[in-house]
């Protein structure tokens, strides 16, 4: 992932010490890292990041309250929880599950951007993309219609692999992503015919109906909590007959939780009800994981759903 964000607190003293204080942590040196960022708070009350690190330190620590205040002072600090404070908060089990604050999304992956590919594909072994696109192959081979496509709107559409991965399946591609830095990457492909810098939910209500035959998020879904907004807009969005494919990450239990990697997760049952109160008929559901951590494959689901 990127390296960690860092919003100056404007004392000099006090960013010295938070540096060193990440310099100690980075050693492992984690309770005289907490001293120093004690102080560093102690010289600028409103500084995010020490706070955040501080809350970072204290829960790898084990002390669950601390910790807990910590992101809570981090999460005040910073009126766009840039940090993502919110998101450890509900890890934490301190605050019920919401969606992700839109700065942290963006900031996360405009920091991201440069290494994203290498990062994900090479490090993680990442393929999402291509998950989609042999997932959207196997309904249309099933309907025994040409996979070919007329308008594809990619949400969540990163540096462009998904049009890569669709590029003779697809006329004309539109990406959307929160992040302007990974649309700037996706524009460099010259894959897309449009793109925008939105929220996918915006982005989807800013389309007429019937604008799209096919819509994809290949790793997108994971940093949105409750896909029932999203799913409805891309029904109306979809032309009768357009393909639904998107990738989640899965678990056991019931409903929505938040994983380690700060990513969604959605249970299997949870996807087959968006979708048919969402007003489309699932066409394809697998168990199929788009990336490893720790050496080994994140649980996942592809679904196909179709707009009759
Ligand atoms: C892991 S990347 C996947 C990128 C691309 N789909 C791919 O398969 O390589 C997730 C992307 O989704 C974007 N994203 C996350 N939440 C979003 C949202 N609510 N609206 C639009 N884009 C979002 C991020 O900015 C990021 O570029």
């Amino acid at each position: 992932m990127p390296a960690r964000l860092f919003l100056s607190s404007g004392d000099l003293m006090a960013d010295r010490r938070f540096e060193f204080a990440r310099d100690l942590q980075l050693k492992g040196d984690l309770p005289a890292a907490a001293d120093l960022l004690m102080q560093a708070i102690e010289l600028a009350p409103n500084f995010a990041s020490a706070w955040f690190t501080l809350a970072d330190i204290r829960e790898q620590l084990g002390e669950h309250d601390a910790a807990v205040s910590a992101f809570q002072k981090a999460q005040a600090s910073d009126a766009n929880d840039r940090h993502g404070a919110g998101l450890r908060l509900m890890r934490l089990g301190a605050e019920p599950l919401a969606g992700m604050p839109q700065a942290y999304v963006q900031t996360l992956f405009d920091q991201y951007a440069p290494r994203f590919e290498s990062s994900l594909v090479d490090e993680l072994g990442y393929r999402g993309p291509k998950l989609l696109f042999r997932a959207v192959l196997s309904v249309r081979a099933t309907a025994r219609k040409p996979a070919l496509f007329k308008r594809a709107i990619d949400l969540g559409c990163g540096t462009g692999l998904v049009a890569s991965a669709f590029a003779r399946s697809v006329d004309h591609f539109i990406g959307v992503d929160l992040s302007p830095r990974m649309i700037e990457r996706s524009r460099a492909t010259g894959l897309y015919a449009e793109l925008e810098v939105a929220d996918m939910l915006q982005g989807l209500r800013a389309r007429p109906d019937a604008d799209a035959d096919l819509i994809l998020a290949a790793d997108a879904m994971v940093y949105v909590a409750e896909l029932a907004p999203v799913l409805a807009e891309a029904a109306r969005v979809l032309a009768p007959g357009g393909l639904l494919a998107f990738t989640t990450e899965t678990h056991d239990g019931e409903g929505v939780v938040i994983g380690h990697g700060l990513r969604y997760a959605h249970a299997a049952a949870y996807v087959r009800a968006v979708i048919e109160s969402a007003g489309l008929k699932l066409s394809l559901l697998e168990d199929r994981s788009a990336r490893n951590e720790d050496h080994a494959p994140v649980p996942g689901l592809v679904a196909v759903a179709a707009k009759t």
